[in-house]
C-alpha cells in the first residue's frame, strides 16, 4: 500500500507534535502539509495559515486544533473533496450541525476521544446506566491539564450522552451545583471538571446507590493514545465516501 498523505491541522500544538512524531516513525503515513497560526521555520512540511493555500496532494485531513479553525478546515475538506478526521473538541451545536452537513459531501470521522479504552468505557456505562438508573444517582468527574480550554471535556459529554441515550434521555446535566441551592433530583447527572498540571485525561463515572457505589474509570497515561487512534482513523478513512464515521464504526 502506498503512503497515506495527511494534512495536519493544528500541527504546532501538543497533539499536532505527537502526530508528527508518530507519522515520522510509520512507513505508511506521511504528513505532506499542515496548518497553524503558529509558524515553524524548521518544519519538515509546509505550514499554511489558510489550508486553502495548500498545494500538496492530500488523502486525509487530521484536525487537532481549535474551534476557531473549524470554518477554514471544513471549507478545505469540502472544496478539495478530502475526508476529514475531526478530533478538536468543544464544537458548538451549530458546528456539529455543519459537520453533519459536510458528511453528506465527504467522509467525516468525528470522535471526542480517539482512545480504545474510552470507547469500551462508553459501552460499559451505557449498560450500567440502563440497569441502575433511577435507583442509583450518576455523577461524572473529568480531570485534564491546566491548558485545556473547554469544560466539560468533549469526552465527558460523549460519556454523558451515551448514558442519557440508554435511559431515554431522562437525564438533566448539572455543571454548577453552587448556582442552585436545592436538593439533588433523581434526573440529575452531575458533571464536574478539574483542571491542573499535566493531567492527560481522567474520566470517572460513579453510580451511587443507597448502599453501594459502582465506579467505572479510565486514565489516559500519555497523549500517544489519542495520536494512535487518530492515525488509525486516517488510514480507515482513506477512500471512504460521504458519511459520518466514529470509533465504534472503526472498531467494528
Ligand atoms: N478527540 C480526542 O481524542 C482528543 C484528544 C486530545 C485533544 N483533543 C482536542 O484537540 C484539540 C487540540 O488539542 P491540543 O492539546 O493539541 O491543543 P493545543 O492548544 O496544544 O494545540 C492546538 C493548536 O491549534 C492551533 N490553532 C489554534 N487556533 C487555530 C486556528 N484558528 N487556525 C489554525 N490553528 C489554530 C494552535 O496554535 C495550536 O498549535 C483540542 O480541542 C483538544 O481538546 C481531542
Amino acid at each position: 500500500m502506498s503512503e497515506v498523505r495527511v494534512f495536519l491541522s493544528g500541527c504546532m500544538g501538543r497533539m499536532g507534535r505527537v502526530i508528527t512524531e508518530m507519522c515520522a516513525e510509520y512507513d505508511d503515513t506521511v504528513i505532506v502539509a499542515g496548518s497553524d497560526v503558529v509558524e515553524n521555520p524548521n518544519s519538515t512540511f509546509p505550514i499554511y495559515k489558510d489550508p486553502m493555500d495548500c498545494k500538496e496532494e492530500v488523502d486525509v485531513i487530521i484536525d487537532f486544533s481549535h474551534v476557531s479553525a473549524f470554518a477554514k478546515i471544513t471549507e478545505f475538506a469540502e472544496k478539495r473533496n478530502i475526508p476529514i478526521v475531526m478530533c478538536t473538541t468543544g464544537l458548538s451545536d451549530e458546528q456539529k450541525t455543519e459537520l453533519e452537513a459536510l458528511s453528506k459531501k465527504v467522509g467525516v470521522f468525528y470522535s471526542g476521544n480517539m482512545s480504545l479504552g474510552i470507547n469500551v468505557l462508553i459501552k460499559l456505562v451505557r449498560e450500567a446506566a440502563a440497569k441502575l438508573y433511577p435507583d442509583f444517582d450518576i455523577e461524572l468527574v473529568e480531570e485534564h491539564h491546566n491548558k485545556k480550554l473547554d469544560a466539560p471535556s468533549g469526552t465527558a459529554l460523549m460519556i454523558a450522552d451515551a448514558m442519557n441515550e440508554s435511559v431515554d434521555n431522562q437525564l438533566e446535566y448539572v455543571y454548577e451545583r453552587q448556582s442552585k441551592r436545592q436538593k439533588r433530583e433523581k434526573k440529575e447527572l452531575g458533571i464536574h471538571s478539574i483542571r491542573g498540571g499535566n493531567i492527560v485525561g481522567e474520566h470517572k463515572v460513579m453510580f451511587i446507590g443507597g448502599e453501594e457505589i459502582l465506579t467505572i474509570s479510565h486514565s489516559a497515561q500519555t497523549r500517544n493514545v489519542f495520536g494512535r487512534g487518530a492515525v488509525a482513523a486516517a488510514k480507515f478513512m482513506l477512500g471512504k465516501g460521504p458519511g459520518m464515521y466514529d470509533m465504534q464504526a472503526m472498531l467494528g
